[in-house]
């Protein structure tokens, strides 16, 4: 039986990864086939933060569904908003989240947020505050559309493709840090992780030293800190820069070394590696132009399937209605 899902956060809320990967395919071949599930029922999506993939991809899954969509920017055009309790709001801030989260519950059913980490306290972020307040306040559903520790579906998009292309039952995946001109959070190698240590996959994590992850993400993984090592024999190169977690140095950027940006004499020498990235990419800073523009980058059939997970993960919280 499946598990109710009451909200989208994290790997836990999806019981049995295979069935779900199994019900995905499904949904990819038939996107139509559920296309009165939704009828009257309103998906809200909202953004704090910027987004190109999980703004359109999410859309068109609740679309498939036949729900009405609205999507909302915090940032252009709704009123700035007061996150914390107990501040003498005297200052450009007009609304109170605690008002603001409410009120957008009443004109949905379903909720999407996207809230990146701020990066002004580990502790705020990992707590995932934002996100929390969503599930408490909002009285409906709530998808993480990226939130401050985790990015979901875009995890689930993930392996979604790994299972479409991988050649041997357990592939070996190799999450690899490669610089960027930007702190960046550590939500999508956090999730990345926390869903492949969910597979039986050998799953490695490759960064120097100083990028270690939180140990609750890094979970079962190998971690190996000379890239070239953690190259050999890989099946899939997953791409991604994060910031720094421990410490004094969390949300820093410790290294821009492009000796880590990911290029074709490194990929030589994986198993004929596909390479994975997220988007959006920096070229030549996380990988070469020759690398993402070779036959084994899936970088946009991994995009086309943010619908696929979207669109499951909406299902069935629809059908648990
Ligand atoms: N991968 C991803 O979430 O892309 P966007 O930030 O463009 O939504």
């Amino acid at each position: 039986m499946k598990k109710i899902m009451k909200n989208f956060t994290c790997v836990n809320d999806i019981e049995n990864l295979q069935n779900a990967v199994k019900e995905a395919i499904d949904v990819k071949k038939n996107p139509f086939a559920w296309d009165t599930l939704g009828k009257n029922k309103t998906m809200l999506l909202v953004f704090f933060d910027s987004s190109l993939r999980t703004r359109l991809s999410t859309q068109k899954a609740a679309m498939n569904l036949g729900m009405n969509v609205i999507v909302l920017d915090i940032n252009h055009g709704a009123w700035k908003l007061e996150t914390e309790r107990g501040v003498v709001m005297d200052g450009d801030k007009t609304e109170h989240i605690l008002e603001a989260i409410p009120v957008m519950g009443s004109y949905c059913d379903i909720i999407g947020v996207r809230s990146f980490a701020r990066f002004e306290s580990r502790e705020y972020d990992y707590n995932e505050t934002i996100l929390n307040q969503f599930i408490k306040y909002s009285g409906k559903p709530v998808v993480s559309m990226e939130a401050a520790t985790r990015h979901p579906l875009q995890s689930f998009a993930d392996l979604i493709t790994i299972e479409e292309h991988k050649k041997t039952a357990k592939p070996k995946v190799v999450l690899t840090w490669a610089p960027h001109p930007r702190a960046l959070p550590q939500a999508v190698p956090n999730s990345f992780a926390e869903w492949m240590n969910a597979t039986d996959y050998d799953f490695v994590i490759t960064h120097p030293e100083g990028y270690e992850l939180a140990p609750e993400f890094v979970g079962k993984a190998k971690v190996e800190y000379n890239q070239r090592k953690a190259f050999e024999g890989a099946d899939f190169i997953y791409a991604k820069n994060w910031s720094a977690y421990a410490g004094d140095s969390y949300g820093k950027i410790l290294s821009k070394d492009r000796a880590w940006t990911v290029d074709t004499e490194k990929m030589a020498l994986t198993n004929n590696a596909y390479f994975m990235h997220c988007l959006p990419v920096r070229r030549n800073m996380i990988v070469t132009d020759d690398v993402i523009e070779s036959p084994q980058s899936i970088v946009i059939l991994e995009a086309a399937n943010r619908v696929v997970s979207a669109q499951t993960v909406i299902k069935r919280m629809l059908e648990a209605m």
